[in-house]
């Protein structure tokens, strides 16, 4: 005790930051877990289970590599590191816990295979099956596979077992999320028809598959990075534009039913780089468990170096049903 006391009579006396395991977040600064390592979990989804929060994120590590066949757009990528899964009971300090989902290292015929794309990885908890239910987005090389693939896990943590990846009644999928509603059913949301309109998909209700229960939204709008909330009695969704690992600005929709019309309202950030989302492009939306706060998930991705890609975690409040998104340098909950 006397010793943090003495730390902090320096650190006020001599005015030093105190910056390191705060209780802040401090927006596209390196985010250290609490171990000390920078956070490794991109275009990820958190999970509130008994207590505890879990973040499932794309781990992106090696050389960032140019893929020279895609001419006609930027195809930046690394190999594919799997799903990782850090906890947190507050948010903030993020223990590390496993590599949820491995890719597969030898066989290059598997959709996991590290040469490939598995990105923005979202887990549910089904209450029949008992099991957690990973969906992610699953693509080749080029992004010309298009489906979205499901793993199951008896733990949030894993290991989660990969099942297989479908393109949802024929349907492209690419930037993906999957909501829980509170009657229990689970919906696939993603980015279809070649980029250009999404699909909401009721899952069965075991959560391992689309049914033919769908519906287009957004239609030739060219909206991806998808993340829903439901707040009063209305859902919510944003999204961004398509420009690859380029920020854009940000857009978000409503409606009374997710299967429902959806109307679009336009960008929830507000104030300075509000066009480009801070620079950074949705992934999520954190409803704060027992509280009325939301955390807006972005990521802030580095093209030429997408490990150094940061985490952009900012409050989103509503003004009666106005979705509003604000910068911030550091704040806490
Ligand atoms: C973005 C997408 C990212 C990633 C990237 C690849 O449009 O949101 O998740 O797929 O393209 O260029």
């Amino acid at each position: 005790m006397k010793k943090v006391l003495i730390i902090c009579y320096i650190c006020i006396i001599t005015s030093l930051p105190v910056i390191a395991q705060d209780n802040n977040f401090h927006p596209g600064e390196i985010w250290n877990d609490v171990d000390g390592k920078p956070i490794n979990a991109h275009g990820g989804g958190i999970l509130y289970d008994r207590g505890n929060y879990y973040w499932f994120g794309e781990i992106k590590s090696g050389k960032t590599v140019r893929v020279e066949e895609d001419k006609a757009w930027e195809n930046f990528r690394v190999n594919a590191g799997g799903i990782s899964c850090y906890s947190s009971k507050d948010l903030v300090h993020w223990k590390f816990e496993s590599i949820a989902l491995k890719p597969e290292v030898t066989d290059s015929t598997s959709e996991i295979y590290t040469g490939k794309v598995i990105e923005r990885p979202k887990v549910v908890y089904n209450a029949k099956t008992k099991q957690y239910v990973m969906w992610m987005h699953i693509d080749s090389r080029n992004y010309g596979y298009a489906r979205a693939g499901v793993a199951v896990s008896k733990t949030p943590q894993g290991p989660y077992k990969y099942l297989g990846a479908v393109r949802p009644n024929d349907a492209m999928s690419r930037d993906m999320t999957v909501f829980k509603d509170a009657d229990g059913r689970a919906y696939l949301i993603s980015t279809s028809e070649n980029n250009q309109t999404m699909h909401v998909n009721l899952l069965s209700d075991d959560y391992l598959k689309p049914t033919t229960t769908f519906t287009r939204i957004l239609i030739g709008q060219n909206r991806e990075a998808p993340a829903v909330i439901k707040h009063g009695s209305k859902y919510y969704l944003v999204t961004s534009l398509c420009s690859g690992w380029d920020p854009n600005a940000a857009r978000y929709a409503t409606a009374d039913s997710l299967l429902g019309k959806w109307t679009v309202q336009g960008n929830p950030c507000v104030g300075a780089d509000s066009a480009t989302t801070f620079q950074s492009q949705s992934a999520y939306i954190i409803p704060v468990a027992s509280t009325n706060k939301y955390i807006f998930v972005a990521d802030r991705w580095k093209k030429t170096d997408l490990p150094d890609s940061r985490y952009i975690w900012l409050p989103l409040t509503f003004d009666g049903d106005k979705m509003k998104v604000e910068w911030k340098d550091s704040w806490h909950l």
